[in-house]
């Protein structure tokens, strides 16, 4: 099955980036997010990322060109002949079912559905859709033009068809899948990262550190590319709370109390998003190294 256009439900911090590594692949790439706010900010930060490639003689295709592949829109419409779609919206259940639902009676009977969830089940998003054995996890880590993981989950009903046209797209994409061999509540990676944040966060609160050690020791000890509280923020801390209570909800891993993460969730301060979480950045959505 040759995949000839992509479509990607949800533009926000990992769709605008799917996008772009969809587009970089050659791809035509459709995005559909609810309002024109959303796709005009992802328009904006793809060609942010595209000119930073593009001046570094990363890349030799001139940034204007590759956008001329991604299209933007906020009706479904435009999913109609796409043969494989993303999606990466909110980390909520019943709005990824809803998706899966509206995609399902849109798309041709051929075209694969993945989701970018990182940690709610597969088979639960696949069990709305009347082609249980075309949808598939599809995990991208955050930046998706940077990080080179994608996290393959397929769910008990996959087909070995999708799977294969799934490592397939993720290679072409020049990422490195890996294939999980069992459907687990927050796959591979995001289990390490609950167990990182959990014991960083009691350290914090039995007073053993500061955020700032912490981090420092994350660094500069682990060798890891930001401290905890740092990715915490860099992912959102909305969606670090998402996956610690999919996770632990399940069953699959004990739980820690840790009030930090719960208070940052309840005062709205999730990170570089809204430039104050653990650490404070210049704006919303502007990074700055810690
Ligand atoms: N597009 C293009 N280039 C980008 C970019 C983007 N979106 N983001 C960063 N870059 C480039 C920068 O321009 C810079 O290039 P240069 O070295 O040539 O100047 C380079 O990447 C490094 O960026 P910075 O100098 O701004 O800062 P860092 O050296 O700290 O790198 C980082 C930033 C690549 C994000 C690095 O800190 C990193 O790898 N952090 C860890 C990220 C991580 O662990 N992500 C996974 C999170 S978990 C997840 O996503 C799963 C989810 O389900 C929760």
């Amino acid at each position: 099955m040759s995949i000839k256009k992509i479509g990607v439900v949800g533009a926000g911090t990992m769709g605008h980036g799917i996008a772009e590594v969809s587009a970089l692949a050659n791809y035509n790439v459709s995005v559909v997010d609810i309002s024109w706010d959303f796709l005009n900010r992802a328009k904006e930060r793809i060609m942010e990322s595209l000119n930073k490639f593009y001046e570094k003689g990363q890349i030799k295709e001139k940034p204007e060109d590759i956008m001329k592949r991604i299209e933007f829109s906020t009706s479904y419409d435009v999913m109609r002949d796409a043969d494989f779609v993303i999606e990466a919206v909110p980390e909520i259940i019943e709005l990824k079912r809803k998706v899966f639902e509206t995609l399902d009676s849109i798309t041709p009977s051929h075209t694969f559905l993945a989701s970018n969830t990182s940690s709610i089940p597969i088979s639960t998003i696949a069990e709305v859709t009347k082609r249980k054995e075309k949808i598939i996890g599809m995990h991208f880590f955050n930046p998706p033009p940077i990080m080179k993981l994608v996290e393959i989950v397929p769910s008990k009903y996959t087909s070995d068809e999708t799977i294969e046209v799934t490592i397939d797209l993720a290679k072409k994409m020049n990422k490195i899948p890996v294939k999980l061999k069992v459907e687990v509540p927050g796959f591979v990676s995001n289990r390490i990262f609950l167990r990182l944040m959990q014991e960083a966060c009691r350290e914090v609160e039995d007073g053993e550190a500061t955020i700032e050690e912490v981090d420092s020791a994350a660094r500069n000890g682990l060798k890891l590319p930001m401290g905890i509280f740092e990715l915490s923020d860099y992912v959102g801390i909305d969606v670090a709370v998402d996956l610690w209570n999919v996770i632990v909800s399940s069953g699959t891993a004990q739980d820690v109390k840790c009030e930090m993460y719960k208070r940052k969730f309840e005062a709205k301060e999730l990170g570089v998003k809204t430039g104050k979480g653990f650490y404070n950045y210049p704006a919303p959505g502007k990074y700055r190294k810690v």
